[in-house]
């Protein structure tokens, strides 16, 4: 077993092939194809494993398309809020459909991307979120197109629809009736499509959710207006599967007992601060210390959570932060010079491999 000092990210990849199960029998069951959205996970050390169960990735702009294409391969689906000239002429070398999100954009490279698969974002003009801060169809968002009648004329210049409305949606039964709006108020315009992309959001690997009826109902709607539909899971394909293992290096007391870890929040689990959110505990367990978790940032704020401990932290204590998977190593900074926690995978046969370790010379160079 090779020698890891903390911080690092570990992934297991038992735990990520129990979701990647789930996205391989939804496919074959509601003939859904998924494509990974690379904006929440792009470690490509496990993609060797991802590949067998997912058809192919999708990117929010030039980089992670090229990354999809050089490192998962399959289907390559690239989507961007705003593209340059340079961006299209560059993507259309990595990507089976490009996805513009606006009717401006669609005209103005549409000469540039004949030949490839194109589509269009949709705001349809709902959602489900629990945050105004990710809602796609909040006041005044950018992002897809509003205008139906506008859709409608560019319908011949494109093969399909994206319709990104959901973030952690749960509820089996929302999805349900948004698809239903979506059928009434787009109907027409997907039988003229060959794809749809549901986009991301929905929570579909979560134990017990409804997976009979979900697949039930992706191959209804498929079926009803003759289009392969798309999903484009982040969080859903690698919730759980991911922890980031911290020592503590300090235990203070201001008015109640605060370790300080060696990992921080900010440049390593940025959205519990954007999102306000708590980072749920793989280790210790629950008991009867309280204790505050918190970074080793000089943030006031940077605060992992809250607990009531079995065991009583104090400096060397190892602390292992669940969920730790989505959205972290993709948005991971130098804030503070703190050091870069290593990426480590546990393979599918148990050995640890360190695929990545970060220094002095990176931090450096991420500057000038
Ligand atoms: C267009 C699009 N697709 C897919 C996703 C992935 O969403 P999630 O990680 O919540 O499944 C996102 C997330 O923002 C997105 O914007």
């Amino acid at each position: 077993m090779p020698q890891v000092a903390t911080p690092y990210y570990l992934i297991d990849e038992n735990k990520l092939l129990k979701n990647l199960e789930t996205i391989r029998n939804v496919r074959e069951r509601s003939g859904a194809k998924s494509v990974l959205a690379l904006k929440c996970f792009s470690t490509w050390s496990v993609f060797g494993l991802m590949r067998q169960y997912l058809d192919g990735t999708t990117s929010s702009g030039v980089y992670e398309a090229r990354l999809g294409y050089e490192t998962f391969g399959k289907e390559v689906h690239a989507y961007s809020v705003g593209y340059s000239l340079a961006d299209v002429r560059e993507v259309r070398r990595y990507a089976d459909k490009i996805i513009f999100n606006s009717l401006s954009q669609l005209k103005a490279f549409s000469r540039e991307v004949r030949g490839v698969k194109t589509g269009v974002r949709v705001n349809p003009g709902f959602s489900h979120s629990h945050f105004d801060l990710a809602d796609p169809a909040r006041r005044y968002s950018r992002l897809g197109v509003r205008d139906g009648k506008a859709l409608r004329k560019a319908a011949s210049r494109i093969s399909g629809l994206m319709f990104h409305f959901n973030c952690e949606n749960d509820d089996f039964g929302n999805l349900s009736k948004n698809l239903d709006r979506i059928g009434d108020e787009y109907g027409d315009l997907l039988e003229q499509m060959e794809w749809v992309s549901l986009g991301g959001g929905l929570h579909f690997t979560k134990t017990g959710y409804p997976l009979a009826a979900f697949c039930a109902r992706l191959k209804a709607f498929s079926e009803a207006f003759g289009v392969q539909v798309y999903l484009e899971p982040g969080e859903a394909a690698i919730t759980g599967c991911a922890e980031l293992v911290t020592t503590v290096l300090d235990v203070v007391h201001n008015e109640v007992d605060i370790a300080v870890v060696d990992a921080s929040l900010e440049p390593h689990m940025l959205d519990h601060l954007i999102y306000r959110t708590s980072a749920k505990l793989a280790f210790p367990g629950p008991g009867r210390f309280r204790v505050t978790i918190a970074g080793r940032s000089c943030l006031a704020g940077d605060v992992f959570g809250e607990y009531r401990l079995k065991t009583r932290l104090k400096a060397g204590s190892v602390v292992r932060i669940a969920d730790a998977a989505g959205y972290t190593m993709v948005k991971k900074n130098w804030f503070n010079g703190v050091p870069m926690p290593s990426i480590c995978v546990k393979r599918l046969d148990g050995t640890l491999d360190v695929v990545r370790r970060f220094d002095y010379k990176e931090f450096k160079a991420s500057l000038s």
